[in-house]
């Protein structure tokens, strides 16, 4: 039964067939992290409940910089928060989502982390000594909203406080790194449903956006699938245009790396860290 359902699964989405393919709107159209949250972890982080190895370079830039303090502005299920808390640091971890919070805490049974339920644009969470907002969650925002999050990010840090965000670098996917965004199909059993996910990316030059669409589909053999589609889009900038941004926000010392600290060419790397100083 499973076998033949997963058999029907197509192998792309066909955009014509999208709900609202064609809706304009003033805001960034989001997925719906309210259906998607229990299978974001298998999907978007690649079966891991944390990202480690970001982590860990996260971890030695706060060590060496007296970091105590840290806000998540869009901790999702808590990838970040999570294991920062871990690490010892008194972590403040916000999002938009629910439902993704509600994984973030389960994670966080025991750990230092004051979990909020706040956007990002507009949310007073107090002062910290570092901030983060990781995994493209700028991409959300509109270039006006973005451009306004990083002032608002700074007015959270304590002197000298340390802001670190990442985005795709919209250079690198005009060139070789689109290859693999541009089709993506991958399936897990999770709680003992048969969930596949497939996705299609087209790259918008004019508004320099990634339009995802996604079908995920989670059947248990007997019962009609459960299926959630999606078609959003995601604001992409280049190292200069971020670095304009960052710097008209006020930050100082802003620096770029590699998703998890690499090295960064900003022609060919995939993601762009950017690490800057109140
Ligand atoms: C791609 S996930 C990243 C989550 C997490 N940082 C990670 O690495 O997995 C983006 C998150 O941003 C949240 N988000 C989107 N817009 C937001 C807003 N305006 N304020 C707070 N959170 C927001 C979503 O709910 C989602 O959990």
């Amino acid at each position: 039964m499973v076998e033949n359902n997963a058999a029907a699964f197509p192998a792309t989405y066909p955009i014509a067939a999208m709900p609202n393919a064609r809706a304009k709107a003033k805001e960034m159209k989001q997925p719906n992290y309210a259906a998607y949250a229990r299978f974001y972890d298998y999907f978007e982080l690649a079966g891991c409940s944390e990202s480690e190895e970001l982590n860990i370079f996260l971890d030695e830039f706060f060590e060496l910089n007296g970091v105590k303090t840290v806000l998540d502005f869009a901790c999702g299920t808590g990838a970040q928060a999570v294991g920062l808390a871990r690490s010892g640091y008194q972590v403040t971890a916000a999002d938009l989502s629910a439902e993704m919070l509600k994984l973030a805490r389960d994670k966080a049974t025991d750990l230092p982390v004051t979990f909020v339920k706040a956007d990002m644009r507009t949310a007073k969470l107090g002062s910290h000594d570092a901030a983060i907002c990781i995994f493209n969650a700028i991409g959300h925002l509109t270039r006006e909203e973005c451009r306004a999050f990083f002032a608002h990010a700074r007015g959270h840090l304590n002197p000298q406080g340390i802001f670190v965000t990442d985005i795709f670098n919209y250079k690198a996917m005009t060139g070789k790194a689109f290859a693999q965004y541009r089709r993506m199909r991958r399936e897990a059993i999770i709680d003992g449903l048969l969930v596949q996910h497939v996705r299609n990316c087209t790259l918008l030059k004019d508004s320099r956006q990634l339009r995802i669409e996604s079908l995920t589909r989670a059947q248990d053999g007997t019962h009609k699938p459960e299926e959630i589609k999606d078609d959003w889009q995601m604001q992409l900038y280049e190292s200069e245009e971020l670095y304009d941004m960052l710097k008209s926000a006020g930050f100082s010392e802003i620096n770029f790396f590699g998703s998890v600290g690499c090295d960064f060419d900003s022609e060919t790397t995939e993601s762009i860290l950017a690490v800057c100083q109140k």
